[in-house]
């Protein structure tokens, strides 16, 4: 009898992990796949300038925060797994920053890092439908770690508890699980009706977001509460507005308004539905790190160690060229699911011509910032 309860109580767990699971799915809009003109590989150096603003402190994050006496007394493998991840190569770079840094807090601590003594697998996560064989395919030949893809939502439960040393994400955590359901919902008083983002709209529709975004927030810090191991160090890089300005002035809502204006003379052109139009929105939100604190600190499981608020790169957001090509190459999946695979050149042509007539000054009125937090599990 006791035996059977006991079976009976690990099946109900193992349910409740396969609930966990099945959250893992939702809305997922991978970048550009492979390594064509248009792809997140050959477009996306924007991030890898972020990446490599934040690089020194990170470093000094690691060095200054990571224990690895301690976190090391249970395993000799260090277990460490970049969240949207993408395709490369801005991936490969953070997760080579990251070992090494961590490389040189084991040697500072008198740790020989042989094969033998220590050694490193590295989980690439992204959405399922993510390009991981292009992933693979251009994984680093040199690379001194063991390889691993993980494919799910990093809103909810990718690995096992207790079991990942170092998370990351860079450009990633900005994106939603899903547009907010009232938005494109005709009779809600948050119907997005025209727009295809929170920046420029109504107050419904900007709470809306919000809310999207809250409840996201803590599914992510849930999840990786668990899988972290006890005094494990997070560490993110996240496109951000400063505090307390309004959704409106982010330079996003510059390139989202654009965006919009280019599909609403297509409207006009008969090329795509009104409708379409209406029921499209854009799953992102930019956050200001103080309500990032607000969101952890609610949550309870981390403290924050470090946050920061980075060099912006230079000259390319108001480059029209590689403003284009980035933005295709970020939303070019969001899109076609939408609007169809056919529309997308002559939209993107419209955008870059548009971007170019558009005053420089608006574009560098537009407020954005990158910022770092790095959290440690309590
Ligand atoms: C702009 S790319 C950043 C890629 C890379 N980290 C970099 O810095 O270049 C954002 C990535 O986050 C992934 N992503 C967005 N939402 C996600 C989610 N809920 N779960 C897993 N990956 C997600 C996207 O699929 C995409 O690959």
């Amino acid at each position: 009898m006791q035996n059977l309860r006991t079976y009976t109580n690990r099946l109900k767990d193992t349910e409740m992990a396969a609930k966990d699971i099945s959250k893992l799915s939702g809305e997922a809009h991978p970048m550009t796949g492979g390594d064509g003109p248009n792809s997140y590989a050959n477009n996306s150096t924007y991030q890898k300038e972020v990446a490599v603003a934040a690089k020194e402190l990170v470093d000094r994050a690691i060095v200054e925060k990571l224990d690895v006496k301690f976190l090391l007394s249970s395993s000799t493998t260090f277990q460490f797994a970049d969240l949207g991840c993408s395709i490369g190569p801005n991936t490969f770079l953070s997760v080579e920053n990251i070992l090494q840094a961590v490389k040189f807090k084991y040697h500072s601590q008198g740790w020989r890092c042989s094969d033998q003594i220590l050694e490193f697998q590295v989980f690439f996560s992204d959405h399922t439908s993510n390009d991981f064989n292009m992933l693979f395919k251009s994984l680093p030949k040199n690379r001194q770690y063991y390889a691993a893809g993980v494919p799910g939502s990093f809103y909810g439960r990718l690995f096992p508890k207790a079991s990942i040393h170092i998370f990351h994400a860079s450009y990633a955590i900005h994106w939603l699980s899903r547009v907010p359901k009232e938005v494109a919902d005709r009779n809600s008083p948050a119907w997005n009706k025209g727009r295809i983002h929170y920046l420029n709209s109504t107050d419904e529709v900007k709470r809306a977001f919000e809310a999207q975004y809250a409840e996201d927030v803590e599914c992510f810090l849930q999840a990786r509460a668990e899988e972290i191991v006890r005094g494990g160090l997070m560490v993110f890089i996240i496109p951000g507005i400063p505090h307390g300005i309004p959704h409106s002035d982010a330079l996003a809502n510059v390139t989202y308004q654009l965006l919009e204006s280019c599909l609403m003379d297509m409207v006009r052109k008969g090329i795509v539905s009104e409708e379409k139009v209406d029921s499209f929105n854009i799953p992102m939100y930019y956050m200001s790190p103080q309500e990032l604190e607000g969101s952890i600190e609610q949550n309870g499981c981390f403290s924050i160690e470090m946050m920061e608020i980075l060099a912006l790169p230079n000259g390319t957001v108001s480059n029209a060229l590689v403003s284009a090509s980035h933005i295709r190459a970020a939303m070019e999946g969001l899109l076609k699911q939408q609007f169809g695979d056919e529309v997308l050149d002559e939209l993107f042509d419209l955008y870059h011509k548009k971007f170019e007539e558009q005053h420089s000054s608006t574009i560098e009125a537009g407020k954005a910032i990158n910022f770092l937090v790095v959290l440690k599990r309590n």
